[in-house]
């Protein structure tokens, strides 16, 4: 994702379209395209930057889709620009602001209400996790504060039984349009808090691990998504006038680099930061991930694509250790398959075409040592892309949830614990 154009937003707009978010999407299409070679690949960027799109997905591996968002007024020119590349869309979503519109039935609406099943704004998510302190596995916590003063909550799970066992943390809401990644970690939350189908794996996890989760670390942009713009993705601090926000996953300060994938230009979708770490929410992050020594796994959850993927994201160079890496993430898959069907591809890094700096993975592995470190991207594979229904929610909770627990279960043998 690298550029996009931000129109003023309208008083009316405001007024009008409560309580959906101001700023509209009508007529705005998606297009999916298959390059046929990596040369197609650098031609749908520039295109896309020529036009100053927003790139949904930009392929990983040949043979994988590139999404870009395209409004009315420039999808003729567009298409015609693809087509004289011998390319020519597979996939067309018509009309963005239907797909926002039809998420909102199931999108929480009154900040105080929690509903498992829907879209929940961040006060209700706190309110529902400190309501879970009553659970005796349970305990609440503060990992600190965004940038617009938003309490960064986490949640520690643990039977009680033991002590200095390995730890399993996962995150979701790094990328503030992403609400399907937030869903999913409360789903995870719940079934590893209350056990409701009385699950023996889980209880038989609790005694090897200890399991965090913080659904929402990036809490200000999650909140400008569901009021203002569903298609924001940074963080909210004002970095240059009229420009607004850093990529929070390439802020991380393991060999942070706005020339690898990310950018210098505070207007654009993937801005870097100023300097590493220049974000208070990655700062908070990063103090958490290297404060428990504990920590033997790490997923940073995002949505789509259906990758499990792992580092390095700033360089094609393999870890040493990805045999290891690979092998876990091939338990979660096969697990996530098993139950819907849904089909996740583990990242074989030599296959990577393009290289991101200063994501949240690389730091986990990179600067806080904990080995088994992933970005999970969750369903789909386009077809809603960044706009899921929230008929989404329990299928993508039931299958992530699927794969966290085979991949658990899978590092208890594999490391002997
Ligand atoms: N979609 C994610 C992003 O663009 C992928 C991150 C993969 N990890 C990485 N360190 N590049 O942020
Ligand atoms: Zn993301």
């Amino acid at each position: 994702m690298w550029t996009k154009a931000v129109p003023a937003i309208s008083l009316i707009g405001i007024v009008l379209s409560l309580p959906g978010p101001t700023k509209r999407y009508d007529g705005h299409s998606v297009l999916q395209i298959l390059p046929k070679t990596i040369e197609n690949v650098h031609q749908l960027i520039a295109l896309s930057q020529k036009y100053h799109l927003d790139i949904w997905k930009s392929p990983r591996f040949l043979n994988d889709t590139f999404d870009v968002r395209v409004d009315p007024e420039q999808v003729i020119s567009f298409v015609h620009d693809i087509e004289s590349l011998g390319l020519k869309p597979t996939h067309w979503i018509k009309d963005v602001q239907k797909l926002i519109d039809e998420a909102l039935p199931g999108r929480s609406r009154r900040a105080t209400s929690f509903n498992i099943g829907a879209f929940n704004g961040h006060n209700s998510i706190n309110t529902y996790l400190d309501s879970l302190s009553t659970n005796s596995r349970v305990s609440v916590h503060t990992m600190g504060h965004s940038y617009e003063g938003r309490t960064i909550k986490y949640v520690k799970i643990s039977n009680n039984v033991g002590s200095g066992k390995k730890a399993i943390y996962a995150d979701g809401g790094i990328h503030a349009r992403e609400w399907l990644a937030v869903s999913t970690v409360l789903y995870m939350i719940d079934q590893m808090a209350n056990n409701p189908s009385n699950d023996r794996t889980i209880e038989a996890l609790l005694g090897k691990f200890d399991f965090y989760f913080a659904p929402v670390v990036n809490p200000d942009g999650y909140e400008y998504s569901r009021s203002h713009d569903r298609m924001w993705r940074k963080n909210r601090r004002p970095v240059q006038h009229g420009c607004t926000g850093v990529d929070l996953n390439r802020n991380f300060a393991y060999h942070w680099n706005p020339d690898n994938g990310g950018s210098h230009n505070p207007c654009e979708e993937v801005h870097s930061g100023t300097h590493a770490a220049s974000e208070v929410e990655t700062k908070v992050l990063q103090n958490f991930l290297c404060g428990n020594s504990n920590f033997i796994a790490y997923l940073n959850i995002h949505t789509y694509g259906q990758y499990w993927i792992y580092p390095w994201g700033y360089t094609p160079v393999l870890p040493a250790d990805y045999r290891d890496l690979d092998h876990l993430g091939r338990a979660a898959a096969t697990a996530i398959r098993h139950t819907h069907g849904t089909t996740f591809t583990v990242g074989e890094d030599t296959r990577v075409l393009y290289a991101a700096a200063g994501g949240a993975d690389d730091y986990a592995k990179g600067a806080c040592g904990v080995k088994y470190s992933y970005t999970v991207e969750l369903r789909d594979t386009g077809r809603y892309g960044f706009v899921p229904p929230s008929s989404y929610i329990a299928p993508a909770g039931e299958e992530t949830f699927a794969g966290f627990k085979a991949f658990a279960t899978e590092l208890v043998h594999y490391e002997h614990l």
